[in-house]
């Protein structure tokens, strides 16, 4: 069984970043010198995996256009004898097979995903939500594909949190799984109140699932905000099957929150090959000012 697909729901609203997400899709915020989905796609790209299936809504065609050939920029990038830059822009359009299905209403993350059912079919997949970015020495999507090859069921990316943060996050409860990092699922709880759960082991968004959630998502009512939550699905099969919850190593960052948003920008812009050394001076020049 191997993981060939990864679907990427964009489809959310960006409430949280208004008003730069009023005209603008938060998946096409800038994160240096690239879009943040463009991170995500190349973690999918260099993680092997061989179509991406974006879940879109309304407004979000920049994203389409972002991964697809531009004709006319190529043409002028060429005349300009920029024909580097050029095939640059064209490579990950053309490393891996992109389509998309549209979300017609936004009734939430686990609606998103259920929506590329058809597309996805009867094989095991991968999620990574399009605000969600994770920076490691391998890529997060390959730790967890690689877990996989050995568990054959469904994974779920998490990090530990401090406990007064759970609160903000899907909870996973777990045993030992007798693998390094991996948790064996045993209880799934979504946003726990304070002094409800032990655990610290928070859901972020990269997930490995098996292709029975497509029913348990189609059966699952709506929730917390009206919304189909992931997380009532995500139980459902946990009950079913085997799940394991995977402490993956690398950071993790929240694109699509503001301070986030801003965290991402300082760590990746210290990792980018021309820009690294003149903003870690500049960063060090600035707090010994203070
Ligand atoms: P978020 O809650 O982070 O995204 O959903 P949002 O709704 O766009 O943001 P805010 O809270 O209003 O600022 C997590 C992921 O699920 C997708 C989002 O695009 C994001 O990648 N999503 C969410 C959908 O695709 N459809 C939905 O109905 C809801």
């Amino acid at each position: 069984m191997k993981v060939r697909k990864a679907v990427i729901p964009v489809a959310g609203l960006g409430t949280r970043f208004l008003p730069a997400t009023k005209a603008i899709p938060k998946e096409m915020l800038t994160i240096v010198d690239r879009p943040t989905i463009q991170y995500i796609v190349e973690e999918v790209v260099a993680s092997g995996i061989e179509q991406i299936i974006f879940v879109t809504s309304e407004g979000k065609s920049a994203i389409e256009n972002h991964f697809d050939y531009n004709f006319h920029l190529d043409a002028v990038l060429r005349e300009k004898k920029k024909v580097v830059l050029g095939e640059e822009l064209n490579m990950i359009s053309n490393l891996i097979d992109i389509v998309s299905v549209r979300q017609k209403k936004p009734l939430g993350l686990g609606h998103a995903i259920w929506t590329a059912k058809h597309v996805v079919g009867d094989e095991p997949f991968m999620v990574l939500l399009g605000d969600d970015l994770v920076l490691s020495s391998t890529p997060c999507a390959k730790q967890m594909l690689n877990l996989f090859e050995e568990v054959g069921e469904s994974i779920i990316a998490v990090q530990r949190v401090p406990e007064d943060q759970t609160h903000q996050y899907g909870i996973v409860e777990g045993e030992e799984s007798g693998r390094e990092r991996t948790h064996r699922v045993t209880r799934m709880i979504e946003k726990p109140a304070p002094g409800t759960s032990d655990s610290d082991l928070a859901i972020i968004g990269r997930y490995i699932l098996m292709p029975e959630i497509f029913d348990l998502l189609g059966k699952t009512t709506p929730g917390h905000g009206g919304e189909i939550q992931l997380t009532d699905a995500l139980l459902a099969l946990s009950k079913k099957r085997s799940m394991f919850a995977y402490e993956f190593e690398g950071t993790r960052f929240d694109a699509g929150d503001k301070l986030g948003y801003l965290k991402a920008i300082v760590a990746f812009a210290l990792r980018h090959p021309a820009l690294a050394d003149d903003f870690r001076e500049y960063l060090e020049k600035t707090v010994t000012e203070k």
